[in-house]
Order: structure tokens, then sequence, then C-alpha cells
């Protein structure tokens, strides 16, 4: 009210130019309500879907969910709202014998081509003892069964060591961690 009042009296200027008390209460109600985007805001686009709550995967999908902002979703636990939020969705996996976790692939089948954003791309990150050419197994699993829904898998995938005992042993390790959030943010810009 006070505020007002001073209003209603005095002829302000604003970049040297007069304007009317009107004017200027305009202005103040339109920069109180206009916010600007932080970090979180930004990268707040980017889902993880991971199918379990423990695990290699889960561990470096919890790191980089800590420090970026983007959302994670362990599928075994959760359901997400509406898919259409997210500009990104980023299927994680362990490779089991060339194939992604079969409660990812069930997960997948149960997205309708309509549940997600029009522009959304998706991408895969897999954790993996690093044989041969499992990796490339499961991200064609991945791509056949995103296709037979009319999506498609950007080629841009993400790998990291995840040990099992003595094979691989200390992965993923904090450079895992760093190089996948890297990639994870680099997804956004
Ligand atoms: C049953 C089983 C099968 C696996 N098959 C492969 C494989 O085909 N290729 C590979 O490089 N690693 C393989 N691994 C290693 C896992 O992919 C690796 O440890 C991964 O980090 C496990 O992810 P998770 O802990 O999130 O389940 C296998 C591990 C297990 C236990």
């Amino acid at each position: 009210m006070l505020c007002f009042s001073v209003l209603n009296r005095t002829e302000n200027v604003i970049l040297g130019q007069p304007v009317t008390s009107r004017y200027l209460a305009w202005y103040l109600i339109l920069i109180t309500n206009l916010r600007m985007p932080d970090d979180k805001e930004n990268t707040m686009s980017t889902l993880l879907a991971c199918p379990k709550n423990k695990g290699n995967t889960f561990d470096v999908c919890s790191y980089v969910a800590d420090n970026s902002g983007v959302e994670l979703l362990a599928i075994s636990q959760n359901r997400v709202n509406d898919l259409k939020d997210y500009t990104s969705i980023v299927l994680c996996s362990g490779v089991q014998g060339g194939k992604v976790q079969k409660g990812l692939l069930r997960w997948l089948n149960s997205i309708q081509r309509t549940s997600i954003d029009e522009n959304a791309k998706i991408y895969l990150f897999l954790t993996w003892f690093g044989i041969g050419q499992s990796d490339k197994s499961a991200v064609n699993e991945v791509k056949n069964t995103l296709e037979e829904k009319k999506m498609s898998l950007e080629n841009d995938y993400m790998t990291c060591y995840g040990g099992k005992g003595i094979i691989r042993f200390s992965h993923p390790n904090k450079e895992d961690f760093e190089t996948v959030l890297n990639w994870v943010n680099s997804l956004s810009q």
C-alpha cells in the first residue's frame, strides 16, 4: 500500500525517460514475477532410468544425479509421473550376457511413443566387464526394441567398467564417475 501511494504521488524516471506511476507499478509487478532459471532447472529435463536401486550402474547414476541435478529413476522402486517432462532419457544398465537387464527392457516395453516428448532423445549408458563386443550386443538389443516402438536410440552411448569380485576390481571409480557425469552434462548442452 505504501509503495502504491508513493507511486501515485510521484513522476519517475527509468533510463532517462519519464514514466507515469502506473507504468512503473506494472514494471515492478513484472520483474518481481520473472524468475531466472538456475543450474538445476537447466538440467532437470534429463532422466536417468536405472533398473535397480543397487549395484554398479546405480552407484554411477546416483553420483551423476547428486552432482548434476538430473533426475534418477530406480525402475524397481518408482513410477515416473510424466515422461513428457524430459528432453533426454538415459537408459542405464549393467550388461548381462550381451543383454541389458530385464527390468530395463520390461520398462521400455511399457512405454509408448506418445508417452515421451516428441523431441526427446534416448541414450544408453552401460556398465560392464569389457568382454568382447557384448556392449554392442546390448546396444543393438535396446535399439531394436525402441525401433519396434517407433522410437530411436542415439548413437552416442557411454560405457564404464563395473567390477564384481576380482574382475575389474575397484570399478567404477572416481574417474569413471566423473567421465559419466561429464557425458550426461554434455547431453543437455
Ligand atoms: C550374470 C552376469 C553376466 C554378465 N555378462 C557380462 C557380459 O556379457 N559382458 C560384460 O562385459 N560384462 C558382463 N558382466 C559384468 C556386468 O555387466 C558388470 O559387473 C556390471 O557393472 C553389472 O552392473 P550392475 O551392478 O548394475 O548389475 C556380467 C555380470 C554378471 C553377474
